[in-house]
Protein backbone atom coordinates (compact mmCIF):
# COMPACT_ATOMS: atom_id res chain seq x y z
CA UNK A 1 0.00 0.00 0.00
CA UNK A 2 1.08 3.77 -0.22
CA UNK A 3 1.11 5.96 2.82
CA UNK A 4 2.71 9.33 3.61
CA UNK A 5 5.54 9.72 5.18
CA UNK A 6 8.62 11.95 6.66
CA UNK A 7 11.73 11.03 4.64
CA UNK A 8 14.92 11.82 6.10
CA UNK A 9 17.45 11.57 2.85
CA UNK A 10 20.06 13.76 4.14
CA UNK A 11 21.29 15.12 7.56
CA UNK A 12 20.76 19.14 8.16
CA UNK A 13 17.99 19.35 5.03
CA UNK A 14 13.84 19.29 5.86
CA UNK A 15 11.76 15.83 6.00
CA UNK A 16 9.96 15.10 2.69
CA UNK A 17 6.62 14.40 3.19
CA UNK A 18 5.60 12.34 0.56
CA UNK A 19 3.92 8.92 -0.45
CA UNK A 20 6.07 5.55 -0.06
CA UNK A 21 5.78 1.52 -0.59
CA UNK A 22 4.30 -0.02 3.10
CA UNK A 23 4.23 -3.76 2.33
CA UNK A 24 2.14 -5.67 4.69
CA UNK A 25 2.70 -7.25 7.72
CA UNK A 26 5.30 -10.61 7.84
CA UNK A 27 4.66 -12.85 10.73
CA UNK A 28 4.85 -11.67 13.96
CA UNK A 29 4.00 -7.92 12.80
CA UNK A 30 1.17 -5.96 12.50
CA UNK A 31 -0.08 -3.10 10.55
CA UNK A 32 -0.94 -0.22 12.46
CA UNK A 33 -2.79 2.95 11.46
CA UNK A 34 -0.81 6.00 13.41
CA UNK A 35 -3.23 8.10 15.85
CA UNK A 36 -0.50 10.31 17.16
CA UNK A 37 3.43 11.05 17.02
CA UNK A 38 4.93 13.05 19.47
CA UNK A 39 7.91 15.48 18.71
CA UNK A 40 10.49 14.35 20.48
CA UNK A 41 14.62 15.59 20.31
CA UNK A 42 15.84 12.21 19.71
CA UNK A 43 14.64 11.93 16.54
CA UNK A 44 16.04 15.20 16.01
CA UNK A 45 19.69 13.86 16.93
CA UNK A 46 19.41 12.13 13.68
CA UNK A 47 18.07 15.06 11.58
CA UNK A 48 21.33 16.56 12.80
CA UNK A 49 23.53 13.97 12.17
CA UNK A 50 24.49 14.23 15.79
CA UNK A 51 23.28 10.56 15.87
CA UNK A 52 23.54 8.27 13.30
CA UNK A 53 21.46 5.65 11.31
CA UNK A 54 21.24 4.27 7.52
CA UNK A 55 19.41 6.82 5.38
CA UNK A 56 17.05 7.46 3.64
CA UNK A 57 14.81 6.91 7.17
CA UNK A 58 11.22 7.48 8.18
CA UNK A 59 11.96 8.98 12.37
CA UNK A 60 9.13 9.05 14.71
CA UNK A 61 9.57 6.77 17.78
CA UNK A 62 6.65 8.22 20.63
CA UNK A 63 3.10 7.13 19.45
CA UNK A 64 0.15 5.39 19.62
CA UNK A 65 -2.63 4.29 16.76
CA UNK A 66 -5.31 1.40 15.95
CA UNK A 67 -3.82 -2.59 14.45
CA UNK A 68 -5.11 -2.38 11.19
CA UNK A 69 -3.99 -5.68 9.82
CA UNK A 70 -1.72 -8.72 11.84
CA UNK A 71 1.08 -10.99 9.95
CA UNK A 72 0.53 -14.56 10.84
CA UNK A 73 1.03 -16.06 14.13
CA UNK A 74 -0.01 -12.40 16.15
CA UNK A 75 -2.28 -13.41 19.38
CA UNK A 76 -2.09 -10.51 21.49
CA UNK A 77 -3.53 -7.69 19.10
CA UNK A 78 -6.39 -7.40 16.57
CA UNK A 79 -7.55 -5.53 13.96
CA UNK A 80 -9.36 -2.46 15.95
CA UNK A 81 -7.46 -2.53 19.24
CA UNK A 82 -6.35 0.65 20.57
CA UNK A 83 -2.13 0.41 21.06
CA UNK A 84 0.53 2.62 22.72
CA UNK A 85 4.20 1.77 20.59
CA UNK A 86 6.48 0.97 22.51
CA UNK A 87 9.82 2.19 20.72
CA UNK A 88 11.63 -0.90 21.79
CA UNK A 89 10.36 -4.38 20.53
CA UNK A 90 11.96 -6.81 22.92
CA UNK A 91 12.92 -10.04 22.02
CA UNK A 92 11.77 -11.93 24.86
CA UNK A 93 14.30 -14.54 24.97
CA UNK A 94 17.51 -12.62 25.70
CA UNK A 95 19.71 -12.17 28.55
CA UNK A 96 18.57 -8.85 29.17
CA UNK A 97 14.78 -9.83 28.62
CA UNK A 98 14.62 -12.69 30.60
CA UNK A 99 16.42 -10.80 33.30
CA UNK A 100 13.13 -8.61 33.32
CA UNK A 101 15.33 -5.50 31.54
CA UNK A 102 13.82 -5.72 28.30
CA UNK A 103 14.49 -1.93 27.53
CA UNK A 104 18.17 -2.91 26.84
CA UNK A 105 16.86 -5.81 25.20
CA UNK A 106 20.16 -6.93 23.15
CA UNK A 107 18.49 -7.78 19.69
CA UNK A 108 18.42 -3.83 19.13
CA UNK A 109 22.05 -3.88 18.19
CA UNK A 110 20.94 -5.07 15.09
CA UNK A 111 17.54 -4.65 14.90
CA UNK A 112 16.74 -0.90 15.43
CA UNK A 113 16.08 0.09 11.74
CA UNK A 114 14.71 -3.00 10.54
CA UNK A 115 12.06 -5.45 11.60
CA UNK A 116 13.42 -8.79 12.92
CA UNK A 117 13.83 -10.18 9.58
CA UNK A 118 16.94 -7.38 8.85
CA UNK A 119 14.49 -5.80 5.94
CA UNK A 120 12.30 -2.75 6.23
CA UNK A 121 8.87 -2.70 5.12
CA UNK A 122 9.07 0.40 3.61
CA UNK A 123 10.51 1.59 0.27
CA UNK A 124 10.14 4.04 -2.56
CA UNK A 125 11.01 3.35 -6.36
CA UNK A 126 12.95 0.10 -5.63
CA UNK A 127 14.93 1.85 -2.85
CA UNK A 128 14.84 0.34 1.05
CA UNK A 129 14.02 3.43 3.39
CA UNK A 130 15.23 1.92 7.22
CA UNK A 131 12.11 2.32 9.83
CA UNK A 132 13.43 4.12 12.99
CA UNK A 133 13.11 1.83 15.89
CA UNK A 134 11.25 -0.77 14.16
CA UNK A 135 8.23 1.73 13.81
CA UNK A 136 8.57 5.31 11.49
CA UNK A 137 5.42 6.75 13.05
CA UNK A 138 6.09 9.80 11.16
CA UNK A 139 3.82 8.57 8.86
CA UNK A 140 0.21 7.64 8.42
CA UNK A 141 0.50 3.91 8.71
CA UNK A 142 3.58 1.99 9.75
CA UNK A 143 4.47 -2.04 10.55
CA UNK A 144 5.63 -2.97 13.67
CA UNK A 145 6.73 -5.88 15.55
CA UNK A 146 3.86 -7.45 17.53
CA UNK A 147 6.00 -6.78 20.94
CA UNK A 148 5.77 -3.11 20.14
CA UNK A 149 1.89 -3.00 21.12
CA UNK A 150 1.35 -2.21 24.16
CA UNK A 151 -2.31 -3.07 24.45
CA UNK A 152 -4.30 0.72 25.74
CA UNK A 153 -7.80 1.33 26.71
CA UNK A 154 -10.30 3.28 24.00
CA UNK A 155 -10.43 5.38 26.66
CA UNK A 156 -7.19 6.67 26.57
CA UNK A 157 -7.05 9.66 24.38
CA UNK A 158 -4.78 8.75 20.79
CA UNK A 159 -2.36 12.02 21.94
CA UNK A 160 -1.80 10.80 25.65
CA UNK A 161 -0.83 7.34 24.39
CA UNK A 162 1.71 9.06 21.99
CA UNK A 163 3.32 11.15 25.03
CA UNK A 164 3.29 7.54 26.96
CA UNK A 165 5.08 5.80 23.63
CA UNK A 166 8.44 7.91 24.94
CA UNK A 167 8.22 10.88 26.78
CA UNK A 168 6.14 9.91 30.00
CA UNK A 169 7.69 6.60 30.24
CA UNK A 170 10.77 8.26 30.07
CA UNK A 171 10.38 11.03 32.47
CA UNK A 172 8.14 8.98 34.90
CA UNK A 173 9.97 5.54 34.68
CA UNK A 174 13.46 7.68 35.48
CA UNK A 175 12.22 8.55 39.12
CA UNK A 176 10.20 5.64 39.84
CA UNK A 177 11.93 2.37 38.13
CA UNK A 178 15.61 3.41 37.35
CA UNK A 179 15.97 5.98 40.82
CA UNK A 180 13.46 4.54 42.84
CA UNK A 181 13.23 7.93 44.61
CA UNK A 182 11.77 8.01 47.83
CA UNK A 183 9.28 10.59 49.35
CA UNK A 184 10.75 13.57 51.01
CA UNK A 185 13.75 13.40 49.05
CA UNK A 186 15.30 17.06 47.15
CA UNK A 187 15.29 16.47 43.18
CA UNK A 188 17.12 18.43 40.33
CA UNK A 189 16.07 18.31 36.63
CA UNK A 190 18.66 19.36 34.21
CA UNK A 191 16.19 19.94 31.39
CA UNK A 192 12.88 20.64 31.24
CA UNK A 193 11.44 20.07 27.98
CA UNK A 194 8.64 17.08 26.88
CA UNK A 195 10.64 14.89 29.03
CA UNK A 196 11.68 17.04 31.69
CA UNK A 197 9.02 17.95 32.59
CA UNK A 198 7.72 14.27 33.13
CA UNK A 199 10.62 13.68 35.39
CA UNK A 200 9.10 16.53 37.37
CA UNK A 201 5.62 15.06 37.23
CA UNK A 202 7.21 12.02 38.64
CA UNK A 203 8.95 13.57 41.62
CA UNK A 204 5.51 15.48 42.28
CA UNK A 205 3.95 11.50 42.49
CA UNK A 206 7.00 9.94 44.72
CA UNK A 207 6.31 13.49 47.01
CA UNK A 208 9.65 14.96 46.83
CA UNK A 209 10.18 17.47 49.35
CA UNK A 210 11.96 20.02 46.85
CA UNK A 211 12.11 20.03 42.93
CA UNK A 212 14.47 22.23 41.19
CA UNK A 213 13.58 22.78 37.75
CA UNK A 214 17.06 23.99 35.73
CA UNK A 215 16.80 25.29 32.50
CA UNK A 216 18.16 27.56 30.07
CA UNK A 217 14.86 29.05 28.81
CA UNK A 218 13.30 31.07 31.21
CA UNK A 219 9.58 30.22 29.75
CA UNK A 220 10.04 26.39 30.44
CA UNK A 221 11.15 27.35 34.10
CA UNK A 222 7.78 29.05 34.30
CA UNK A 223 6.03 26.29 32.87
CA UNK A 224 8.23 23.69 34.95
CA UNK A 225 6.26 26.03 38.11
CA UNK A 226 2.93 24.96 36.73
CA UNK A 227 3.85 21.18 36.67
CA UNK A 228 5.16 21.24 40.22
CA UNK A 229 8.63 22.49 40.83
CA UNK A 230 9.48 24.14 43.86
CA UNK A 231 12.32 26.12 42.72
CA UNK A 232 14.00 27.33 39.55
CA UNK A 233 17.05 27.88 38.53
CA UNK A 234 18.68 29.69 35.13
CA UNK A 235 22.38 28.29 34.29
CA UNK A 236 22.96 31.44 31.72
CA UNK A 237 22.77 33.89 34.79
CA UNK A 238 23.89 32.12 37.64
CA UNK A 239 25.99 29.02 38.83
CA UNK A 240 23.55 26.22 39.25
CA UNK A 241 25.22 23.51 41.10
CA UNK A 242 26.45 26.63 43.51
CA UNK A 243 22.52 27.78 43.44
CA UNK A 244 21.51 23.69 44.18
CA UNK A 245 23.28 23.72 46.76
CA UNK A 246 22.71 26.78 48.22
CA UNK A 247 19.06 25.90 48.19
CA UNK A 248 19.48 21.99 49.64
CA UNK A 249 21.47 23.80 52.77
CA UNK A 250 24.75 23.23 51.27
CA UNK A 251 24.11 19.75 50.55
CA UNK A 252 23.17 19.02 46.75
CA UNK A 253 20.25 16.99 46.08
CA UNK A 254 19.02 13.19 46.69
CA UNK A 255 18.61 12.84 43.19
CA UNK A 256 19.83 14.99 39.76
CA UNK A 257 18.55 14.19 36.20
CA UNK A 258 20.23 15.29 33.33
CA UNK A 259 17.32 15.45 30.24
CA UNK A 260 18.58 17.72 28.04
CA UNK A 261 21.62 15.60 26.41
CA UNK A 262 25.46 16.91 26.33
CA UNK A 263 28.78 16.59 28.33
CA UNK A 264 28.61 19.77 30.10
CA UNK A 265 24.66 19.03 31.28
CA UNK A 266 25.82 15.62 33.01
CA UNK A 267 28.85 17.19 34.29
CA UNK A 268 26.54 19.80 35.90
CA UNK A 269 24.00 17.08 36.98
CA UNK A 270 26.80 15.02 38.78
CA UNK A 271 27.90 18.04 40.72
CA UNK A 272 24.74 19.27 41.92
CA UNK A 273 23.82 15.91 43.72
CA UNK A 274 25.14 14.82 47.71
CA UNK A 275 27.20 12.95 48.94
CA UNK A 276 25.46 9.42 48.40
CA UNK A 277 23.44 10.78 45.80
CA UNK A 278 22.18 9.78 42.66
CA UNK A 279 22.65 11.02 39.05
CA UNK A 280 20.33 10.01 36.59
CA UNK A 281 21.45 10.52 32.76
CA UNK A 282 18.03 10.37 30.15
CA UNK A 283 19.73 12.74 27.96
CA UNK A 284 21.15 11.38 24.77
CA UNK A 285 24.56 13.94 23.94
CA UNK A 286 25.68 14.06 20.79
CA UNK A 287 28.04 10.77 19.41
CA UNK A 288 31.26 11.17 21.03
CA UNK A 289 30.97 13.44 23.64
CA UNK A 290 32.35 12.82 27.20
CA UNK A 291 31.68 14.37 30.58
CA UNK A 292 34.35 15.13 33.04
CA UNK A 293 33.77 13.16 36.20
CA UNK A 294 35.96 13.94 39.51
CA UNK A 295 37.43 10.89 39.83
CA UNK A 296 37.66 10.55 43.86
CA UNK A 297 34.19 12.07 44.49
CA UNK A 298 32.70 9.03 42.76
CA UNK A 299 34.46 6.81 45.55
CA UNK A 300 34.81 8.95 48.43
CA UNK A 301 31.06 10.60 48.70
CA UNK A 302 29.74 7.03 47.60
CA UNK A 303 27.63 8.83 44.19
CA UNK A 304 25.94 6.75 41.68
CA UNK A 305 26.05 7.76 38.32
CA UNK A 306 23.49 6.07 36.32
CA UNK A 307 22.12 5.40 32.69
CA UNK A 308 18.33 5.39 32.53
CA UNK A 309 16.81 4.08 28.93
CA UNK A 310 13.29 4.32 28.59
CA UNK A 311 13.05 4.95 32.15
CA UNK A 312 14.30 1.42 32.52
CA UNK A 313 10.85 0.47 32.53
CA UNK A 314 9.34 -3.40 32.18
CA UNK A 315 7.24 -2.16 29.10
CA UNK A 316 4.69 -4.65 28.82
CA UNK A 317 4.02 -4.00 32.61
CA UNK A 318 4.67 -0.65 33.35
CA UNK A 319 3.22 1.14 30.26
CA UNK A 320 -0.41 0.19 31.65
CA UNK A 321 0.33 1.52 34.75
CA UNK A 322 1.15 4.84 33.65
CA UNK A 323 -1.93 4.82 31.51
CA UNK A 324 -3.93 4.13 34.94
CA UNK A 325 -2.36 6.82 36.48
CA UNK A 326 -3.36 9.19 33.60
CA UNK A 327 -6.51 7.99 33.80
CA UNK A 328 -6.93 8.21 37.26
CA UNK A 329 -6.20 11.83 37.10
CA UNK A 330 -2.64 11.82 38.97
CA UNK A 331 -0.78 12.48 35.67
CA UNK A 332 -1.79 15.90 34.01
CA UNK A 333 -0.77 15.07 30.60
CA UNK A 334 -3.20 16.75 28.84
CA UNK A 335 -1.70 20.07 30.06
CA UNK A 336 1.82 19.24 28.38
CA UNK A 337 0.52 18.87 24.58
CA UNK A 338 0.72 22.78 23.63
CA UNK A 339 0.60 22.32 20.32
CA UNK A 340 -0.91 20.03 17.46
CA UNK A 341 0.54 19.82 13.87
CA UNK A 342 -0.25 17.82 10.92
CA UNK A 343 1.93 15.66 9.52
CA UNK A 344 2.73 18.35 6.42
CA UNK A 345 3.65 20.49 9.13
CA UNK A 346 6.54 18.43 10.95
CA UNK A 347 9.48 20.48 9.79
CA UNK A 348 8.10 23.06 11.50
CA UNK A 349 7.21 21.18 14.68
CA UNK A 350 11.18 20.38 14.78
CA UNK A 351 11.71 24.31 14.28
CA UNK A 352 9.46 25.13 17.25
CA UNK A 353 11.21 22.36 19.29
CA UNK A 354 14.75 24.57 18.62
CA UNK A 355 12.97 27.38 19.23
CA UNK A 356 11.99 26.08 22.76
CA UNK A 357 8.55 26.76 22.83
CA UNK A 358 6.85 25.13 26.13
CA UNK A 359 5.46 21.76 26.75
CA UNK A 360 5.32 19.18 23.82
CA UNK A 361 4.01 18.87 20.06
CA UNK A 362 1.96 16.81 19.13
CA UNK A 363 0.72 15.18 15.24
CA UNK A 364 -2.55 14.21 15.21
CA UNK A 365 -3.30 14.50 11.38
CA UNK A 366 -1.60 12.56 8.90
N1 LIG B 1 16.83 7.97 27.64
C1 LIG B 1 15.80 7.84 26.83
O1 LIG B 1 15.24 6.76 26.69
C2 LIG B 1 15.29 9.05 26.11
C3 LIG B 1 13.98 9.06 25.63
C4 LIG B 1 13.50 10.24 25.06
C5 LIG B 1 14.32 11.33 24.92
N2 LIG B 1 15.61 11.25 25.37
C6 LIG B 1 16.51 12.39 25.29
O2 LIG B 1 16.15 13.31 26.31
C7 LIG B 1 16.58 14.61 25.92
C8 LIG B 1 15.43 15.59 26.09
O3 LIG B 1 14.41 15.33 25.12
P1 LIG B 1 13.14 16.31 24.99
O4 LIG B 1 12.31 15.76 23.89
O5 LIG B 1 12.59 16.56 26.33
O6 LIG B 1 13.85 17.65 24.47
P2 LIG B 1 13.35 19.16 24.59
O7 LIG B 1 14.02 19.91 23.51
O8 LIG B 1 11.86 19.19 24.70
O9 LIG B 1 13.93 19.62 26.02
C9 LIG B 1 15.28 19.89 26.26
C10 LIG B 1 15.35 21.02 27.30
O10 LIG B 1 16.71 21.22 27.67
C11 LIG B 1 16.89 22.62 27.85
N3 LIG B 1 18.31 22.95 27.80
C12 LIG B 1 19.10 23.18 26.71
N4 LIG B 1 20.37 23.46 27.09
C13 LIG B 1 20.39 23.42 28.45
C14 LIG B 1 21.38 23.66 29.43
N5 LIG B 1 22.64 23.97 29.08
N6 LIG B 1 21.06 23.55 30.73
C15 LIG B 1 19.78 23.24 31.11
N7 LIG B 1 18.78 23.01 30.21
C16 LIG B 1 19.08 23.11 28.90
C17 LIG B 1 16.05 23.23 26.74
O11 LIG B 1 15.76 24.59 26.99
C18 LIG B 1 14.81 22.34 26.78
O12 LIG B 1 13.84 22.85 27.68
C19 LIG B 1 17.09 14.49 24.49
O13 LIG B 1 18.50 14.32 24.50
C20 LIG B 1 16.43 13.21 24.02
O14 LIG B 1 17.14 12.58 22.98
C21 LIG B 1 16.09 10.14 25.96
ZN1 LIG C 1 11.54 10.08 22.48
ZN1 LIG D 1 15.61 -9.30 24.24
Amino acid sequence: MQTKAAVLYEYNQPLVVEDVELDPPKAGEVLIKVGAAGICRSDLHFMKGHARAPLPIVLGHEASGTVEEVGSGVTSVKPGDRVVLSFVSACGRCNNCTDGRPNICETRAQFWTSQFDGTSRLHKGGQPIAQFDQMSCFAEYSVVPESACIPAPDSLPLDIGALIGCCTTTGVGAVLASAKVEPGSTVAVVGCGGVGLNVIMGAVLVNASQIIAVDINEGKLEFAMKFGATHSVNPSNQDAVARVKEITGGKGVDYAFEVFGSGKTVEMTYNMTRKGGTSVIVGIAPLGETAPIDAVSLVRDEKILKGAYYGSVRMRTDMPKIMDMYLSGRLKLDDLITRRYSLDQINEAYDDLQRGDVGRGVITSF
